[in-house]
Order: C-alpha cells, then sequence, then structure tokens
C-alpha cells in the first residue's frame, strides 16, 4: 500500500494546487483547508498508532485524513463559502469528487475502500449511526477526533480580539457574546445543542466546548487540554448564570474520560 499511499499524496496536492487563484481573499480560505488537510491527515495517523492498530489499518487512516475535506475545495469555488448549510454538505460533495476525479480508489480492496467512504460521510454528521459497528465505527471515531482537534488548532487565534479583524470573512461574526438560554441549559446538562439554533458568537464559542462530549477517545482529548484548546475557549465565555456549572462538569468529563483507557469497538 505504500506506493498506492504516495499516489494519492501526489494526486491531493496536484488536486488543491489547482484551486490556487490571485484572489487574496479566496486563498486565505483554500490555504487554511490545505494545512488543515495535511495536519488531520498527520493526527489521523498517530491516534491510529496510539491505538495499536495494525500498519495497514494506520495508512487506512491516512488516507481518510487526507481526503476527508476534499470536498471543501469545490464547495469553496462553487460557492465562495465553507457553510453547509448555504451550499451543500461537504462530506457528501467529497465523495463525489473522489468517485469522479481521484483514479485510485479502485486500487483499494472493496472493503477499506468502503470504510474510506463511510468515514469520510460521516466525519461531519451529527453523529456516526447507531447502527454502525466494527471498523466502521472504529474508524468513523478515529476521523472525527483527528478533525475535531485539528480545527480547535485553526479555531483557536481567532478567540483573541486582536486577531479577530485578520479572521477570514466565514470566520466573522458582528453578533453579541452572550450565550443564548438554549445553549447555556445544554451546557449546564453536559448535551449536545442544536447546532441549528446558533445565535450568537457566544453560542458558536460554546458549540465548541460541548464538542468535548462528542470526542470519542482519551487520546484526543488529552491533546487538546495539553494544547491549550479548551481552557482558552473557556477564557472566552461570558460571565453568565450557568456558565460557571457547565465549566465544572465538563472539567469533571473530561478528567474522568482521560483516565479511562481508550478501546478499539469490538
Ligand atoms: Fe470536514
Amino acid at each position: 500500500m505504500n506506493e498506492l499511499l504516495k499516489k494519492m499524496h501526489t494526486w491531493m496536492d496536484d488536486y488543491m494546487n489547482q484551486f490556487v487563484t490571485d484572489d487574496e481573499e479566496v486563498m486565505q480560505g483554500i490555504r487554511i483547508k490545505r494545512e488543515h488537510t495535511g495536519y488531520v491527515t498527520a493526527i489521523a495517523r498517530e491516534l491510529a498508532k496510539h491505538l495499536e492498530l495494525s500498519e495497514h489499518d494506520v495508512q487506512l487512516a491516512e488516507i481518510m485524513g487526507l481526503f476527508h475535506d476534499v470536498g471543501r475545495f469545490r464547495q469553496y469555488s462553487i460557492y465562495k463559502t465553507f457553510n453547509d448549510a448555504q451550499s451543500e454538505d461537504h462530506a457528501d460533495l467529497g465523495l463525489k469528487v473522489l468517485a469522479e476525479e481521484m483514479p485510485y480508489m479502485a486500487d483499494l480492496s472493496a472493503e477499506d475502500a468502503d470504510l474510506v467512504r463511510y468515514a469520510i460521510k460521516y466525519h461531519n454528521k451529527k453523529e456516526i449511526p447507531a447502527d454502525a459497528t466494527g471498523k466502521y465505527l472504529l474508524f468513523a471515531k478515529l476521523l472525527r477526533d483527528a478533525d475535531k482537534l485539528d480545527i480547535y488548532r485553526v479555531l483557536a487565534p481567532f478567540l483573541d480580539p486582536e486577531n479577530a479583524d485578520k479572521a477570514p470573512k466565514f470566520m466573522k461574526s458582528k453578533s453579541t457574546d452572550l450565550i443564548s438560554p438554549d445553549f447555556i441549559d445544554a451546557f449546564v446538562e453536559g448535551k449536545q445543542a442544536d447546532f441549528h439554533m446558533l445565535r450568537t458568537l457566544g453560542d458558536r464559542r460554546l458549540v465548541r466546548l460541548l464538542w468535548v462530549y462528542d470526542v470519542n477517545f482519551g487520546w484526543t482529548l488529552q491533546k487538546m487540554v495539553e494544547r491549550g484548546y479548551i481552557q482558552k475557549v473557556i477564557d472566552h465565555l461570558p460571565e453568565q448564570e450557568g456558565v460557571q456549572v457547565g465549566i465544572d462538569r465538563l472539567w469533571a468529563y473530561i478528567e474522568k474520560k482521560c483516565a479511562a483507557p481508550d478501546v478499539v469497538p469490538a
């Protein structure tokens, strides 16, 4: 599979190069996704190794990281946005790109190709389907974690007010820092909030903390803590009733999850 992996990396590099343009604003978005692709590929490998997967499965994880956001480039060039709700689901779009333009899927075994497509399809959905089992569940969990860990890296600098103006347009928000009541409730209860109900900048920040409850492996959570991503979001939450209760609950959850060994689903 080493040769195949090399060809896939080369294809992806060439593919991303096609989207290079003189438009600086567009390039900002493209650059962010290109870097994100590199990091998620590396994290997916690292997490697969931590889980002591076979070398073959470590390489599959690498392929998933490499292609997980391939749809972002077509999405941005057509719609000029990374907002799925305002365009189309970028994971589903990515599967179309792979089917139409990536010649090497057929070089994977049928099962491996299915696993790659499955993990990509569900990397951005609200949840992994309840009927997922075995390697489908394992790789879907792995890719979601790798993606989230790197999204914290991407978004962290924009929490600082001095960087807010440098943020690409799709990340900017003029709205208030205050968190909507239904999001506070979700935080206090340690549950996911309805993403479609996002109204304020405060809601957007809080949603990032609620992701913690959707992280699958203690390994990933540990990295998020070590790199200061969690504390940084917390530091930028407004003082509102219920916020501290939610923060305490969050830290207690993190401590417990990090202390438990990571298990590969059967
Ligand atoms: Fe994605």
